[in-house]
């Protein structure tokens, strides 16, 4: 049974979200994550005192989101190893508990990889479990380091494609600060709009089956004061057709090397709504989603989640028990087949640029998204 349990609710009402901490209770050092399974309703915090508990709340979406992924394996690592379980076979487990965003593997590696040197050089177990929750709070520290920088080069990008001002952007899924260390990603870009009164108005797709779009970012853009509407998926169509997108946001999960971007499923459609109604396609995400070894989108594995996900209507913020586990309310008929891949893949050629953390990749080409990577202090 995974060493997992709730405590009580956090602080309402404060603008800073705690999406993970690294916390050393008396009893046992812990993961401490935010359960975005329950948002919006509850604010209930997860104590992983151990891995099993971690895959499974990543497995279920309680954390969830690239970045905040790559530092949740991270972390990850260093319970095992200052726990003193086996932390290759914990790697191993965290690293495989989810397979599109590259930046789970990021993060495990990047503590494994730094508790095996110190291991090697002899400084013993409890030497090398401290290198290890170094690397993870460097991970932590450069993703909040990155997140503000995004923002940044984002805003400038918005500034350029867009020199009217009053940005409407429709956003999918849900990249602020629930998804990072610091405010995010794509979502970090808009709230900077926010704060240089350049956002009129922010589009929320509900992001379909999960509802990651109408039950987090909105909950974000409300705690941030950002004036925003949610729209069902389909919706967006129309909202192009009425001329009322500027600009597109969106996060990444994975970055192959020709450019292509796997992000929630749904972004896709929303390139070749932009493209056909000329409207930018702006991806926002840290050079570590970036994966030069996955030489193109077609080779990129896409999740495959549960059907029920799709034919049910799990509300587990409202009935608690996790996505996948949620009692559902069948809205198919019993048996009904369904396809729920987790992500799609946008080709480079839909997407106007690519904002990182060490400069905008704009017309996406290959040799110009290696060259923003050979720049990263952190790859
Ligand atoms: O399945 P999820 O909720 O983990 O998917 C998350 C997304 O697709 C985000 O858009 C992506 O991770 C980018 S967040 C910076």
């Amino acid at each position: 049974m995974a060493d997992q349990y709730e405590v009580s609710e956090t602080g309402a009402g404060t603008l800073a979200i705690p999406s993970l901490r690294w916390e050393e209770f008396p009893e046992s050092p812990a993961v401490v994550l935010l359960d975005q399974t329950r948002l919006p309703a509850e604010e209930v915090e997860l104590v992983c005192t151990d891995v099993p508990a971690l895959v499974q709340a990543i497995q279920t979406l309680a954390v969830r989101g690239a970045p905040l992924l790559g530092i949740a394996g991270a972390y990850g690592v260093a319970l095992a190893a200052v726990r003193g379980f086996d932390v290759e076979e914990a790697a191993q487990a965290l690293a495989s508990a989810r397979p599109t965003a590259v930046n789970l593997g990021y993060g495990v590696r990047r503590a494994v990889t730094a508790y095996r040197r110190a291991a090697a050089g002899g400084d013993g177990a409890e030497a090398a479990a401290a290198a290890a929750l170094a690397e993870a709070r460097a991970v932590h520290a450069e993703d909040v380091e990155a997140s503000a920088r995004m923002a940044q080069h984002g805003l400038d990008l918005l500034g350029e494609l867009l020199p009217g001002g009053g940005h409407r952007i429709l956003t999918h899924c849900n990249t602020g600060a629930l998804v990072s260390g610091g405010e995010g990603t794509a979502l970090a870009v808009a709230l900077a709009a926010h704060r240089a009164g350049e956002l009129r108005r922010l589009w929320v797709d509900e992001t379909r089956p999960l509802l990651q779009g109408a039950r987090l970012t909105a909950y974000e853009a409300a705690r941030a004061g950002m004036a925003y509407t949610v729209l069902a998926d389909g919706a967006a169509g129309s909202l192009f057709a009425a001329g009322e997108v500027d600009a597109v946001l969106i996060g990444a999960d994975r970055i192959a090397a020709d450019g292509a971007v796997a992000n929630k499923i749904g972004s896709y459609p929303l390139a070749v709504l932009a493209r056909h109604h000329r409207v930018p396609f702006v991806v926002v995400a840290p050079t570590s989603t970036v994966d030069l070894e996955t030489k193109e989108g077609a080779a990129i594995e896409v999740e495959q989640r549960p059907g029920k996900e799709v034919t049910e209507f799990s509300l587990p913020h409202i009935q608690g028990g996790g996505v996948v586990g949620g009692t559902g309310i069948p809205v198919a008929p019993l048996g009904a087949l369904a396809y729920n891949p987790a992500f799609d893949v946008t080709p480079a050629e839909l997407v106007t640029a690519i904002v990182t953390e060490a400069g905008v990749v704009s017309p996406v080409t290959r040799e110009r998204l290696a060259d923003v990577c050979s720049v990263s202090r952190w790859r």
